[in-house]
Parts: structure tokens; C-alpha cells; sequence
């Protein structure tokens, strides 16, 4: 069990399911310290966070893609977290983007590269503690397989997602525990304007509260059950048969 007094990161923290899992961690009683780019744009989360639950809430300027100030700004944070979700992402627009190098570099850089330069200092900081903790990282079902419709996106998240199964077995024999998250439709910004499916689509706040049960459980992978299933049977379609279908 995580003691409820212990910090909690949230990078990317005006995203919608990162403000719902910020909130679901207050409740339980953990300090949180949100970052974000414009970090002045979270006041109002701060104070309303930190009036309901009590807890203490502060924000921090970050942009993951400043790869040079990640270690001053691990070392400016006012408590070494023990809780840490990267819930930061750039879906882009696979056909507008296509062929364009700066706007594929933006997605690989944002939604893989940058988060797994980050969370390797994380991890050996936390690790080096001896108190260990969790890393949740955020990726997406658009990563178990690659699609027409968002390709770019979905192998960032691929590459995402193998990084952190790298990070929790090189350091499944400590206290670190390592969670990946593989949300499929969740109404936030990001899928604004989008025609949403309604029975594989959830809220925020709902989807948030379930990451920090599995959290907590020590899960090692977590989707929604009706994704997982939908899943697993698009990964295991033949290649063939696959690249004919519309998913
Ligand atoms: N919503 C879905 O259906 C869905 C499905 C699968 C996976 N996901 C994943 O879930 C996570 C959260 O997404 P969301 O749905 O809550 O969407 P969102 O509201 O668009 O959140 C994405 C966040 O990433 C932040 N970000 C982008 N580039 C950044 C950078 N260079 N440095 C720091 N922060 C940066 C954005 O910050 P700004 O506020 O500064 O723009 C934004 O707050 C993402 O990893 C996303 O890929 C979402």
C-alpha cells in the first residue's frame, strides 16, 4: 500500500484524464505536483484541487520536448515524487502530416522519445531512494497494432509502451513498480470533434479513477475490459487479413 502522504508528479497535467487521475490521488490524500507547459494556466486546477481535498497542490512549468532541463527540473521540485504519470501526447493528423518530417518528428518525439528520456531519470532517482514507487506512463490501444488511420501516433505509442515493459523488468525485483496505461476512446480534447463509438468511449474522471485502483493493485498493464478484448482480437488477426479489414 502506498502511504497517502507520498507526492505525486502528474506531467502533462491539462490533459483531461491526467486531471482526472490528479484528482482521483488528492482524494486519497497524496501531496501533487502538477506540470505543464504554461504552468500559470494551472491555477484554477491548483486552488480547486487543493480546497477540496485538502492536499497540497502546486504547478511547475514543463515542456518534455526540453530535454536538456529535465534533471533542474526534477531538482527544482519542491518533494522528490514517489507517484509519477506521464500522461503527455500529441495525436497529430495522420493525413495532413503525412510526409511532412517536422510534423512526424513532433509525434515521436513527444508521445515516445522525450516521456522515455525523462522517466529513466525518474526511475533511477526513484529507484536510487530505496523507497521506490510507481511510474504510470500513458500510452494508447493505437500502439498494439499499426492503422492506416494514425500510424505515426500509434507507433510512437508502440515505442512508448516496449520502453516501459524494458523499465518494469529492470526493475521487477525492486520496489518500482512500472504501469503501463492503453486508454482507447476517452472524451477529452484530444477527441473533441471526434464521432465517438458510445459503448467503447468513457469520461475522464471515471477512466482516471480506475488507472489509480489498478495503481494501487500493483497491475502491470491496464486497459478498459471491453478494449482489452477488442484487442486481443485485433492483434491476433493475420497480417493478410488485417491490412483488408477498416479498422
Ligand atoms: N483521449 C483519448 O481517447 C486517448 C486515447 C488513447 C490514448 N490517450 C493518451 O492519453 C494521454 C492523455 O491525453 P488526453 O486524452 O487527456 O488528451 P489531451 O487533453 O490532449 O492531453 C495531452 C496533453 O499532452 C500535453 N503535451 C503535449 N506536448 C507536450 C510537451 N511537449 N510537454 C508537456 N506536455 C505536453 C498537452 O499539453 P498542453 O495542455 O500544453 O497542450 C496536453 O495537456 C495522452 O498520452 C494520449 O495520447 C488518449
Amino acid at each position: 500500500m502506498t502511504p497517502a502522504d507520498t507526492p505525486a508528479l502528474i506531467l502533462g497535467a491539462r490533459s483531461g484524464i491526467a486531471r482526472g487521475i490528479a484528482v482521483a490521488l488528492a482524494k486519497r490524500g497524496h501531496p501533487i505536483m502538477l506540470a505543464a507547459r504554461n504552468a500559470q494556466r494551472l491555477e484554477a486546477d491548483v486552488s480547486d484541487i487543493s480546497i477540496r481535498h485538502s492536499v497540497e497542490v502546486s504547478a511547475h512549468d514543463f515542456d518534455v520536448l526540453d530535454v536538456a532541463g529535465h534533471q533542474s527540473f526534477l531538482e527544482s521540485l519542491p518533494m522528490k515524487p514517489g507517484i509519477v504519470v506521464c500522461a503527455i501526447g500529441v495525436l497529430g493528423d495522420q493525413e495532413a502530416d503525412a510526409g511532412d518530417s517536422a510534423a512526424t518528428k513532433l509525434i515521436v518525439e513527444s508521445n515516445f522519445l522525450a516521456p522515455c528520456l525523462f522517466l529513466e531519470r525518474v526511475a533511477t532517482q526513484m529507484s536510487a531512494s530505496g523507497r521506490g514507487g510507481h511510474i504510470v506512463g500513458i500510452g494508447s490501444v493505437a500502439g498494439d497494432r499499426g492503422r492506416a488511420k494514425n500510424y505515426v501516433y500509434g507507433s510512437a505509442k508502440a515505442g512508448f509502451a516496449a520502453y516501459l515493459s524494458g523499465l518494469r523488468q529492470k526493475y521487477a525485483a525492486s520496489a518500482l513498480h512500472v504501469m503501463t496505461v492503453k486508454p482507447g476512446f476517452v472524451r477529452t480534447a484530444m477527441t473533441e470533434g471526434m464521432d465517438l463509438p458510445g459503448p467503447l468511449t468513457t469520461d475522464a474522471e471515471p477512466f482516471a479513477e480506475r488507472v489509480v485502483a489498478a495503481m494501487e493493485k500493483g497491475k502491470l498493464v491496464y486497459y478498459d475490459m471491453r478494449w482489452r478484448a477488442l484487442m486481443g482480437v485485433i492483434t491476433h488477426l493475420p497480417e493478410r487479413i488485417f491490412m483488408k479489414t477498416k479498422f
